[in-house]
């Protein structure tokens, strides 16, 4: 397993392109089965997880094809007709997200076996309103030995569905399915993520008519069929609040590019609070922070545009340094502290009790072995290890590879001191 060692202390000074977000990319993927004409995707980042539907897609009848240009990747994906309708555990057990595709499956062929998710190391993560939503547009759903067995012989048909609570997973697959839905969806209570919007745009690009998307209620009038569309997939909102906590922490000043500042508002008003400096531009921004102690401040997490989960990690990191004691509460996960034991490892003070973190910020931080147990907590212990006094080695970096592209390159062009050990040892 790929290690990542980071030696602390370097300034980061430069600029970083923000690729494409994987929570958007992946989704427009699951989006290009409903329709036999192709769907080419620009600005697509080069993720495992993007690999990994691509060869899930491909067993279901998906031609993928991709290139690489100097600004980002271009994927292509056509669908001429669906081959199988089955998604079998081996393949959904390794990416949550790929159960997205059951909603296309069903709206396109009128069947589909999708095997249920299963938990993961952040949580419970049940699909019950998935399942809800589909049902409440017409579908037959049985669950038998793990898979879920969906039916709609004579298409789905549109309907009121009424979210109990935001789901960003729950909100994008009532969306994939309504679109080929007979009559008028309205949902209510949906989530409001920038990725429900892109969707949105590539689906309307498509030959969907939504209307709504950003909002909590979300109308959708059923159309017969879709066509192909060429559609950029959005900036990552949580890659570019990374690579601003990057900055906050090692302290410097980077400019973020082909990104834009207002999808991650909620942090950059609690970063400012802390004292790090931000320039909110035309076509990104710069954060900058030159010395001076950070001030503790408070966070909870909650659907967009609150505070996002998925930079809770990264912002505790960087007040295991701050002056004061800092409260961060999550609330969308019930199991998503794991990094603060990993911190405490370099010296952070932190005290974990139910949904609530105290960290009471310390004056150093010094290198050790720590061990990455999701996608954002490594990338939280890579924010830590920029600001840690000596080399922190960061163990199970599989899972920065699912989201996170070219991080050693794009931390190195700014100074940051870091390198990947692969599994046979030698740097790569
Ligand atoms: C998406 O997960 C993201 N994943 C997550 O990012 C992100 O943390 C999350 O949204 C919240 O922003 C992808 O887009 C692939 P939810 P999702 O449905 O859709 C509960 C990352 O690191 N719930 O909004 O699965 C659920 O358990 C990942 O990139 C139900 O109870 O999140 C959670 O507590 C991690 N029943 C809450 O709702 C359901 O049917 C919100 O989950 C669905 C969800």
């Amino acid at each position: 397993m790929d290690k990542i060692a980071i030696v602390g202390g370097e300034r980061l000074v430069g600029e970083i392109r923000i690729s494409g977000a994987k929570n958007s990319a992946i989704k427009l993927m699951a989006a290009s089965l409903l329709t036999d004409e192709p769907v080419r995707l620009t600005n697509m980042p080069r993720l495992a997880d993007t690999r990994f539907l691509g060869r899930l897609l491909g067993r279901l009848g998906t031609e993928v094809v991709e290139t690489d240009g100097p600004n980002g990747g271009q994927t292509i994906l056509t669908t001429p007709e669906i081959l199988s309708t089955i998604a079998p555990y081996d393949l959904v057990r390794q990416m949550r997200a790929s159960f997205n595709v059951l909603g296309p499956l069903l709206a396109r062929a009128g069947q589909a076996k999708v095997s249920l998710p299963g938990g993961c190391a952040i949580g419970a993560r049940p699909v019950d309103l998935h399942l809800q939503a589909l049902e409440a547009l017409g579908a037959r759903i049985e669950l038998n030995e793990g898979y879920v067995y969906a039916q709609a012989p004579r298409g789905l048909r549109g309907a009121r569905i009424e979210f109990p609570f935001v789901s960003v997973g729950a909100t994008e697959h009532a969306l994939l399915a309504a679109v080929l839905a007979r009559g008028e969806t309205v949902l209510t209570g949906a989530a409001r993520e920038p990725e429900i919007v892109d969707l949105a745009l590539c689906l309307t690009a498509m030959g969907a008519r939504i209307e709504g998307a950003g909002s909590a209620t979300i109308r959708i009038v059923g159309v017969e069929r879709l066509s192909g569309a060429t559609h950029a997939v959005a900036p990552d909102r949580i890659e570019t609040g990374t690579y601003a906590l990057a900055a906050a922490m090692a302290g410097g000043e980077v400019r973020l590019t082909n990104t834009r500042a207002d999808i991650i508002e909620s942090l950059l008003v609690k970063m400012e609070e802390a004292g790090v400096e931000v320039d909110r531009g035309a076509d990104g921004l710069t954060v900058r922070r030159n010395g001076g102690r950070l001030k503790a401040v408070e966070v909870t997490t909650d659907p967009y545009p609150g505070f996002a989960t998925d930079l809770q990690a990264q912002f505790m990191a960087l007040m295991t340094l701050a002056d004061g004691e800092s409260v961060v509460r999550e609330t969308i996960f019930e199991n998503r502290f794991m990094h603060a034991p990993e911190l405490a490892r370099l010296g952070a003070d932190i005290v974990v009790n139910g949904g609530e973190a105290r960290v009471r910020g310390v004056a150093n931080l010094e290198a050790a072995p720590v061990m990455a147990t999701d996608l954002r907590a490594s990338v939280g212990l890579v924010i830590a290890a920029l600001a840690a006094r000596g080399e922190t080695v960061v163990d199970r970096v599989y899972h920065l590879d699912r989201g996170f592209e070219r991080l050693e390159e794009k931390l190195s062009a700014c100074g940051a001191r870091v390198r990947r050990i692969s599994d046979a040892g030698e740097e790569a």
